[in-house]
């Protein structure tokens, strides 16, 4: 067989894929559902989920809680499949950091971490985020040796070192298994992406490392061409991925040894939603983040010469659940998920996430406005928060910079309450601050010269979520009906129509490294201001400032670490917090 890479295949019709939705037009109405198609063997699958177990309670579009999803899965199996259909329920990892349901425990992730296993997952694995801490590590290895999962839960490249200093597989390197009814079968691994900052009661070996070795080669001569119907990939790894392939990479590899077999893959990391054909026999799915999404993948006919594949986005609510489960039209519920619902409730008090502290007065984005826009939250940030700092060594007749990581903030800012909650949500992290005294002529520059810098991530702390930049709405009609509410308009593989609730397009536009305020007090280049900064940005401010030094011709000048001073004052977190309850009065 041939193997077309990504990109090659963007260049070529796909042929012999099914992936085009069977209504050709559909009615322009705000309550339209796009169905899913079944097929012989189907998935669900969540990613990146990061302790967001007990709903939007902002956002409409996901208002269903993790009991919700529970219900679901249970009844989409019972309403939606015959005996001859399987149904396979898959997580690529991320559980935490991100919500206060999560990150208000200690360890963080303590209580959620029961509440997510109570779903019925066939796979399960690890992300990153269990991968920064010992004690989350720890936390999630005895979920990976559960009754429940111990079964169930794979990872094929990332290792745990127990309590003897032993170094042990997270799980299964592999699982072997035929599903229920299709007698489909299947050999499941798990990879994650070539994470290099595991703690070290950890081991991530490289993908393309991992399947050089014995072990894998020894599974797929057991597991041979002959003996397997399906190769089943899933893990914390993006399914596009343009800088390092490692995805394409891995699936070279695999299409070596297994030319004919299908090959599906499941992947996480980024945060978005997305669809790739990778060959005639090869897909990935990657589903979202933060318990927005819920993937669904059926493929027909598997062992056929042309399997079908359909793929759906279905909107974390209760609306897309009872639509996709058919209970309204059947009225068989399930209701294990109410007891997880009550007890998701029951938390949120023990925690106190509910308590309000003030009112937000309309929405802040992240990406979805232009970083100058009003309602863009580094706007409000860089204009009415960081200009409330003030420290002993605030000094009205001298000029200041204040500088944030763009990293810091982790979500949208909705109207409504402020709760701890929101605080945990958006603006986790408390920080200090630093401050250089320098000539505004090189204090003028820095902005600028980190925000031309390549990568954000070597600027994002260990816990900012992957920015995503959707790959490009320009391929798809951007859909602007204001009946609709606004949310995701997916481009991938297989077309415009992936999502199942048609959404007015949510545009993202770029979100640079750094934003700052600005208060001078005249623009001469030689005044002296006060430039603050988080001390977390500490390393990368005196590179800019020693690189605009020297290009301004002055080579005997070097600022260090000794040149920075505390600022003191309080963490953009508190100021957020004060000016909240101030407007809210
Ligand atoms: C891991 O690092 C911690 C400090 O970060 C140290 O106390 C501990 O001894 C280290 N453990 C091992 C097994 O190296
Ligand atoms: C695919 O499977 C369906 C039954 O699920 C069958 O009716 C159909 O003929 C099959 N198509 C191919 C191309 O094998
Ligand atoms: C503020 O800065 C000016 C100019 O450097 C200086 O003369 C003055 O003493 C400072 N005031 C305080 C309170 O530090
Ligand atoms: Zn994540
Ligand atoms: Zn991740």
């Amino acid at each position: 067989m041939k193997l077309l890479s990504r990109l090659q295949l963007l260049a070529v019709p796909a042929t012999g894929l099914s992936l085009q939705h069977p209504f050709l037009r559909e009615p322009n109405d705000a309550n339209y559902i796009r169905d899913v198609k079944v097929g012989q063997l189907n998935f669900l699958h969540t990613t990146d989920t990061h302790g967001w177990l007990g709903s939007h309670l902002l956002q409409p579009d996901y208002d269903a809680d993790w009991g919700d999803f529970v219900n679901f899965a249970a009844d989409f199996k019972r309403n939606r499949l015959d005996k001859t259909q399987d149904l396979l329920l898959i997580d690529t990892g991320d559980k935490h950091d991100g919500n206060g349901l999560s990150d208000a425990t200690v360890p963080n992730g303590f209580e959620t971490t029961r509440i997510f296993n109570e779903q019925d997952y066939d796979l399960m694995t690890l992300g990153n985020h269990e991968l920064y801490l010992p004690e989350n590590s720890i936390l999630e290895y005895s979920t990976a040796t559960s009754a429940k999962f111990k079964d169930k839960y794979v990872s094929s490249n990332v290792e745990f070192i127990n309590d003897d200093g032993e170094t042990v597989p997270f799980g299964n390197k592999y699982r072997y298994f035929e599903t229920e009814n299709s007698k489909i079968r299947v050999l499941a691994f798990s990879f994650m992406f070539n994470f290099r900052r595991f703690n070290n009661r950890t081991n991530v070996v490289p993908p393309m490392e991992e399947v050089s070795k014995d072990w894998f080669k020894q599974v797929t001569k057991n597991y041979n061409e002959g003996k397997v119907d399906l190769i089943l990939v899933f893990g914390h790894m993006p399914v596009t991925d343009l800088e390092d392939f490692e995805m394409v990479k891995l699936h070279r590899h695999l299409r070596n040894i297994y030319p004919d077999t299908v090959i599906q893959y499941f992947g996480g990391h980024s945060h978005i939603r997305d669809f790739v054909i990778l060959d005639g026999k090869s897909t990935a799915l990657q589903s979202g983040r933060f318990a927005e999404t819920v993937g669904f993948l059926s493929i027909d006919n598997v062992t056929s010469e042309d399997p079908q594949y359909f793929r759906r986005y279905i909107d974390f609510s209760k609306r897309s659940f009872k639509h996709h489960s058919q209970v309204s039209k059947l009225g068989v519920r399930s209701t294990k998920g109410n007891k997880i619902s009550e007890r998701i409730k029951h938390l949120r008090k023990q925690l106190n996430l509910d308590e309000v502290i003030g009112y937000v007065p309309q929405n802040y984005y992240m990406s979805a406005r232009p970083v100058q826009s009003e309602d863009n939250i580094y706007h409000l940030i860089t204009h009415k928060i960081l200009p409330r700092l003030e420290s002993h060594h605030t000094n009205n007749s001298i000029g200041r910079y204040i500088m944030i990581n763009t990293g810091a903030v982790r979500y949208d800012l909705y109207k409504g309450p402020f709760t701890l909650d929101s605080e945990y949500i958006v603006l986790p992290f408390t920080n200090e601050w630093r401050y250089l005294e320098l000539p505004n002529r090189i204090a003028s520059k820095i902005e600028a010269y980190l925000n031309k810098g390549p990568t954000i991530a070597s600027l994002a702390p260990p816990h900012a979520a992957a920015p995503y930049v959707a790959n490009s709405l320009a391929i798809c009609p951007i859909i602007r009906d204001p009946a609709l509410t606004e949310g995701y308009t997916t481009t991938d593989d297989g077309g415009c129509k992936g999502d199942d609730i048609k959404h007015r397009s949510q545009i993202q536009y770029h979100i640079p490294n750094v934003v700052q305020a600005a208060e001078l007090k005249s623009t001469g280049p030689d005044d002296v201001v006060h430039f603050i900064f988080y001390s977390f940005l500490e390393r990368n401010v005196l590179q800019a400032v020693n690189k605009i030094v020297s290009d301004q011709g002055n080579r005997n000048l070097r600022y260090d670490e000794s040149s920075c001073l505390n600022y003191g004052g309080s963490s953009t977190k508190v100021l957020l917090r004060e000016y909240i309850k101030e407007i809210s009065r």
